[in-house]
């Protein structure tokens, strides 16, 4: 059964078309990298899908759940946003605790699963000190925990490795890695070695259109991904 299924989604702001006529389906295991110049409509569709907005038309599910049950699709998925703020006062480990508490885990359960979690992401060593004193890249690895709490069908990541070092961007790869784990994972980038080291997928937007959708060969073919990426976004000319 498809994870996410979105039938012709569209989200329109005025006269502008943020997102035009996206169509597409994605299945448990997939690696989906979301890729496209500055202002295609990746963080609009991650949006769309996480049911932060509504859409202007069109249909989705995710998670076998329909667009129109956001209370049920919160449940069952998590996210990475593409500006996540942290309270600074709490500690990793509170934090973490804090959120599967607020998807209903009991206080021992909610424990557990925040220590094997920040374990998993790195962190295990500053589970007990301030998020105010974590580097960038912490808070992105405890962001991408935060995104696991609930044992989510389906993981929308925004640009997970915005402004990392080479290292950090390693770790966040191997995170998502790992994540898969039967779950849908898409991850929206400008990183193209990224997507070659961990996707299964690609879909490429530009001007909020669909222009490729399928497996690296089949959107590569010869070439590399960023002469690929460029021929399909530059084709349509920009303003
Ligand atoms: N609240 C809003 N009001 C008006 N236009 C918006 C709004 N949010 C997004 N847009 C427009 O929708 C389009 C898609 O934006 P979106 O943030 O989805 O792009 P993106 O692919 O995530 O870009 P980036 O790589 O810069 O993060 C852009 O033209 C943007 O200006
Ligand atoms: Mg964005």
């Amino acid at each position: 059964m498809a994870t996410i299924e979105a039938i012709d989604l569209s989200k329109r702001y005025g006269a502008r078309n943020a997102l035009d006529g996206l169509t597409f389906a994605a299945d448990p295991g997939d690696v989906i990298g979301l890729l496209g110049p500055n202002g295609a409509g990746k963080t609009t569709t991650i949006r769309l899908l996480t049911t932060i907005l509504e859409p202007t038309g069109g249909t989705f599910t995710v998670a076998g759940i329909p667009g129109d049950r956001p209370d049920r699709i919160r449940q069952r998925i998590g996210v990475l946003p593409e500006s996540a703020g942290y309270p600074a006062r709490q500690t990793g480990s509170e934090y973490l605790r804090y959120a599967g508490r607020l998807f209903g885990r009991g206080r021992k359960d909610a424990r557990d699963v925040a220590d094997r979690l920040l374990t998993e992401v790195g962190l295990g060593d500053r589970a007990g000190a301030r998020i105010s004193t974590y580097s960038r890249g912490m808070r992105q690895r405890l962001g991408i925990a935060r995104a696991l709490i609930n044992d989510p069908a389906v993981v929308f990541l925004d640009e997970p490795t915005l402004g990392l070092d080479p290292a950090g961007q390693r770790e966040i790869l191997a995170t998502i890695g790992e994540i898969r784990r039967g779950a849908t994972v898409v991850l929206s980038t400008h990183t193209l070695t990224e997507v070659e080291q961990v996707c299964n997928r690609v879909i490429v937007l530009d001007q909020g259109r669909l222009r490729a959708d399928g497996s690296l060969a089949e959107v590569v073919g010869t070439g590399s991904l960023s002469d690929a990426f460029l021929s399909l976004t530059e084709e349509a000319g920009h303003d």
